[in-house]
C-alpha cells in the first residue's frame, strides 16, 4: 500500500549530517527479503545511510548504491536474491548464471529443481517468518540494470553470512557482503568504498553487540518494531538462523525503554518486539528484567496502547507471560508460538527442546488465561524421517490447539545444518502433498473459528484504506485483518470500534460502530 510508505525520520537524518563525506545527492536503493527482523534491520540501515546524506530512491536504475537485505531460512529465499543479482549483471561480464555455493556444490540442486514443482506456499505480508512478496519486486516492474557506471552493489543479511566472499566470485559486480551481525560498521565499508576500495565484507558473528542508531527510518508508521534480542542460541537441525545470525545477544531494558518513551511521543502506539526468539530476552543489565517484566514496563509506558512482540520459542514460554497479558490489556492478545511438528519423534530429530506434550501444556496456560489469547504458529512438513503417522500427529494437533492461523513450510535442506545429512529424505512431490492437505485443513478450522467472531465488536487500529470509498482495513489486537466500512473522512491511524458482518480463512469483514 503505497500510502503508508510514509517515512518516519528525523530532519537530522533527511538534512545529512555535519562532516559526511557523501557527494549531495548520492542515492541507494534497499530491497528487503525475508523475514521481519530483516524488515526492521533494513529500516536501521536506511537510517543510517540517511544519516550520512544519502537519500533513498525506489528503484535501482536511479541508485548509486543497491543494497539487498537478504534471507536464506529456505532455498527458493536464498535463490531470489541470486536472480536479482544476475539482473545487475554488467553488459560485458560473464553470461553464467549466478549460482550460490551451495547450489554450485550440487549438495541441494536436485531440491531446488524438484521444489519448483511443489504446492506454493501461499504468501502473506506483515507475519513472522514470511518471505513477503513486494508489488515492486514483480517481474513486469522490473527492469534489468547495468552494474557498470560506479554503482555500488551490496549484498547484506543472511545470505552474505552464509555464502561470504564466495558472492564476489559468482557476481563480481558485487562490492559489498555483510552480514546482520556487522552492520555497525556500515558506514564505515561504504566510506571505504567510496575512498576506492573494490570489495569489503563485514562478516564477523563473535560480536557481543546489538544493532542500535540513532535513526531509524520506519516504513509503518502505525507500529514501530523493535529489536531486543539479535541472533539465536537453539541450535534447531534444520536452521541456518545460529550461522547467519550469530549467538543470543540481548539489548539492555533501560535502552529498550527509552526508545520505547521516543516513539510514544513520536506518536506512535503500537509498538512489536522483535527476536528470532524474543521471550529469550536476557537483560544484560544490573536490572536483570525478565521477558515477562519488560511486556509489562513496556506496556506501562504513557502513550502505548499496543504491545506485540514475536517470536516466541516454547521452551522460554511461561505463565509469567500469560500473566502478564492478562493484567495489561495494552499487551496484544496474541501469541505466535512455532510448533514445527506434532510428533514427538519428529521434535526430537530437529531438536526442538520439548516434546508434544510439553508444547500442548504451554498452548493450556493461555488456553486458561483470563482473556482469550490467539495462537498462531509455524510448522515444517517432511522433515527426513517423517512417517505418515507423524504427519498425521501434526494433523491432528492443528484439531486439537485450533490455531488462529499457521505458517506452513516443506522442509528446505539448508548449508551447514545438522538435517542436511538425516536420512530417509521426503520426496518433493510428499512434501507438497502434505503441505496441502495441512493448509485445507487448517483452512477449515480458521473459517469456522472466524465464523463465530461474526456479530462480535472489535477495537481495531486502522492502517489501511482501500481505493474505493467507504472502504479501510486495520488489525484486531489478536491481529486479524478487518477490513470495514466507515463513511467517515480520515481514520488512518485511529482506533474504532468494528462489528463484524462476515468472516473468510484469513480476514473479516464489519462495519464501524464506534470509536474508542
Ligand atoms: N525448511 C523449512 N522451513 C524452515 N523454517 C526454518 N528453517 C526451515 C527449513 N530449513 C521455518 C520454521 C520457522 C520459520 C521462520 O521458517 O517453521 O519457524
Ligand atoms: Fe532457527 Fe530454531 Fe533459532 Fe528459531 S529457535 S531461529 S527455528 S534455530
Amino acid at each position: 500500500m503505497a500510502d503508508l510508505k510514509v517515512g518516519h525520520y528525523s530532519e537530522a537524518a533527511e538534512r545529512g549530517q555535519p562532516g559526511m563525506a557523501v557527494p549531495q545527492g548520492e542515492t541507494f536503493y534497499l530491497e528487503t527479503f525475508g523475514c521481519q527482523m530483516n524488515d526492521h534491520d533494513s529500516e536501521k540501515v536506511a537510517g543510517v545511510l540517511l544519516a550520512r546524506g544519502y537519500r533513498q530512491v525506489d528503484g535501482p536504475e536511479a541508485a548509486k548504491v543497491i543494497l539487498y537485505n537478504t534471507c536464506s531460512i529456505r532455498e527458493k529465499a536464498a535463490q531470489k536474491v541470486f536472480s536479482r543479482l544476475g539482473e545487475l549483471r554488467p553488459a560485458t561480464g560473464d553470461q553464467r548464471p549466478v549460482a550460490s555455493e551451495e547450489e554450485r556444490s550440487g549438495e541441494l540442486r536436485a531440491a531446488a529443481t524438484r521444489a519448483q514443482a511443489g504446492v506454493p506456499v501461499p504468501q502473506k505480508s506483515a507475519q513472522p517468518g514470511m518471505v513477503v512478496p513486494r508489488e515492486a519486486n514483480h517481474p513486469s516492474q522490473r527492469k534489468i540494470v547495468n552494474a557498470g557506471g560506479g554503482k555500488i552493489i551490496g549484498v547484506l543479511g543472511c545470505v552474505a553470512q552464509q555464502e561470504g566472499e564466495g558472492i564476489f566470485e559468482r557476481a563480481p559486480w558485487v562490492s559489498l557482503v555483510c552480514g546482520s551481525a556487522s552492520y555497525r560498521k556500515l558506514p564505515q565499508l561504504i566510506a571505504e568504498l567510496e575512498a576506492g576500495n573494490r570489495r569489503v565484507t563485514g562478516l564477523d558473528t563473535d560480536t557481543d553487540e546489538t544493532f542500535e542508531t540513532e535513526i531509524t527510518r520506519r516504513d509503518n508508521p502505525f507500529r514501530a518494531y523493535l529489536t531486543i534480542i539479535e541472533g539465536c542460541d537453539k541450535a534447531c537441525s534444520y536452521c541456518v538462523v545460529p550461522f547467519t545470525r550469530g549467538p543470543e545477544r540481548s539489548r539492555a531494558s533501560a535502552s529498550i525503554l527509552e526508545e520505547v518513551r521516543q516513539l510514544a511521543e513520536e506518536g506512535y502506539s503500537e509498538v512489536q518486539l522483535l527476536g528470532q526468539t524474543v521471550n529469550s530476552y536476557a537483560d544484560p543489565s544490573a536490572r536483570k528484567m525478565r521477558f515477562s517484566e519488560l511486556l509489562a514496563a513496556v506496556a506501562e509506558v504513557r502513550g502505548i496502547r499496543r504491545v506485540r512482540f514475536t517470536t516466541s520459542h516454547p521452551r522460554d514460554f511461561g505463565k509469567d507471560i500469560v500473566e502478564a497479558i492478562e493484567t495489561h490489556p495494552t499487551i496484544c492478545d496474541h501469541v505466535h508460538l512455532p510448533v514445527q511438528s506434532g510428533s514427538t519423534a519428529v521434535l526430537r530429530a530437529m531438536a526442538r527442546t520439548y516434546s508434544r506434550e510439553e508444547y500442548l501444556e504451554k498452548i493450556a496456560l493461555m488456553k486458561a488465561a483470563r482473556r482469550p489469547i490467539s495462537i498462531t504458529t509455524d510448522m515444517i512438513v517432511g522433515f527426513p524421517g517423517e512417517t505418515e503417522k507423524d504427519f498425521e500427529e501434526t494433523l491432528n494437533l492443528l484439531d486439537e490447539v485450533q490455531y488462529d492461523s499457521v505458517f506452513a513450510f516443506k522442509y528446505s535442506p539448508r548449508p551447514n545444518t545438522p538435517s542436511l545429512r538425516m536420512p530417509d529424505a521426503i520426496p518433493e512431490e510428499e512434501k507438497g502433498r502434505r503441505l496441502a492437505i495441512l493448509m485445507d485443513r487448517q483452512r477449515e478450522i480458521q473459517r469456522v473459528r472466524n465464523e463465530r467472531t461474526v456479530g462480535e465488536t472489535f477495537e481495531v487500529l486502522v492502517d489501511g484504506k482501500s481505493r474505493r470509498e467507504n472502504q479501510w482495513s486495520g488489525h484486531t489486537s489478536s491481529n486479524r485483518v478487518v477490513n470495514f466500512t466507515s463513511p467517515e473522512q480520515e481514520l488512518l491511524g485511529d482506533y474504532v470500534q468494528v462489528k463484524v458482518t462476515m468472516a473468510m480463512p484469513n480476514s473479516l469483514v464489519g462495519e464501524m460502530v464506534g470509536r474508542t
